[in-house]
């Protein structure tokens, strides 16, 4: 009696792995193993202070219904983790003897952290002083080998690509496709939660592996029927690295939003299909959008995300202070990754602490809100 009640509830607790839940979706067999640090079903929030804000900001009524993708929540604190799974338990289905990537910091972290599940040795390549400290952190803590190149992430990810060929280990970018096919997962979890696609899809834009994901995603559920239509694809880049919105390259791409600080995306023709099939845009948003936005998310919804992840939020505000957004429809704004990631960052954009003597007069001096 006691250890079946026991075995329920222990089995209504355990989150699944993305791979099991999503397994018929999946390119997965019974010989592939499964390393998972629980990875995905993230928070989907209804943002109706961000709504109201939005409303005052078109100067009119707005009927749009805004959803938050947390993907801040993912184990190592991006989404990224959803297409890791896959790439790491396929390379060790394929016998890998250690994988490489290329990284603003986030795919660093998360490559590490399942390579480290794994037991293969993991090797990341970073721009030299152009990661977030948190992401860093992850990344030596879980014994990858890391190395920081003095060039741009452009220019990492062109020598990774040679070196995985050279020494045959595995490149877990996103031009390894099992990391598009994880990534899927975060547009099935949006419809399996509101029932249907959303009108918009509003998501930060740097390799493209996520907007093209996300698409690739959405057409899949279509085409199996689990939704009845599919939503236009918007993506954001930072104004300083836009090259997809500029039509070429940039050689020396700059913003504060180092996550999506990329001049040349891998995933270029993945992302103007999506806008393209979608009906949808790319577009700019400067650095201090984004910071507005930034800041905006924390102090009107308490999420705290990390400055690319407000791209999307940018983009929104933006086109609703343009007049143009439609009235009233489904919006979904995904935000990749944690703000801890960032915490400089987040200190930079706030006032600092009040520091006042060790007393109750003085505490209850600055108690006036
Ligand atoms: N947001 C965050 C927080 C990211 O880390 C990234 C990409 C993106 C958005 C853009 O996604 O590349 O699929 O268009 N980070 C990669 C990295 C490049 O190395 O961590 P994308």
């Amino acid at each position: 009696m006691m250890d079946s009640h026991f075995t329920a509830v222990r089995e209504t607790r355990v989150k699944q792995p993305l791979i099991e839940r999503f397994r018929a979706y999946l390119p997965v067999s019974d010989k592939t193993p499964v390393i998972t640090l629980q990875e995905g079903d993230t928070p989907l929030l209804r943002a109706s202070n961000l709504e109201r804000h939005l409303a005052r900001v078109a100067g009119r009524s707005l009927a749009l219904e805004v959803h938050l993708k947390y993907e801040g929540t993912n184990p190592t604190g991006s989404f990224k983790d959803r297409g890791m799974t896959m790439a790491i338990s396929k390379a060790l289905e394929e016998g890998t003897r250690g994988v490489i990537c290329a990284s603003t910091g986030n795919t660093s972290a998360s490559a590490a952290a399942y390579a480290a599940r794994a037991g293969v040795p993991c090797f990341v390549v970073i721009p030299d002083g152009n990661i977030a400290m948190g992401k860093l952190a992850q990344a030596v803590m879980a014994g990858a080998r890391v190395i920081a190149v003095r060039g741009n992430f452009d220019r990492a990810l062109e020598l990774v690509r040679e070196a995985a060929e050279k020494r045959s280990i595995t490149l877990v970018n996103s031009v390894n496709p099992y990391r598009i096919d994880g990534q899927k997962s975060a547009s099935w979890e949006i419809v399996d939660s509101l029932g249907d696609a959303p009108d918009f899809h509003f998501i930060p834009v740097g390799n493209a592996g996520n907007i093209t994901a996300h698409w690739l995603g959405y057409r899949d559920y279509l085409q199996r029927g689990k939704s009845g239509k599919l939503p236009r694809m918007m993506g954001f880049q930072a104004a300083g690295a836009a090259p997809l919105v500029d039509g070429a390259p940039v050689a020396a791409p700059k913003t504060l939003a180092t996550a999506i600080k990329i001049g040349n995306p891998a995933s270029w023709d993945g992302a103007i299909r999506a806008r393209d099939e979608s009906k949808g845009r790319i577009c700019k948003v400067t650095d201090d959008e984004i910071i507005e936005a930034y800041k905006l998310l924390a102090g009107l919804e308490g999420v705290f995300a990390e400055p690319a992840s407000a791209a999307s939020v940018a983009g929104l505000l933006q086109l609703v202070s343009r007049g143009e957004m439609p009235r009233e429809g489904v919006v979904v704004c995904t935000l990749t990754g944690h703000g801890l990631k960032d915490p400089e960052r987040a200190i930079q954009s706030s006032l600092p602490p009040r520091v006042v003597e060790a007393t109750l007069e003085a505490l209850s001096g600055e108690l006036q809100s």
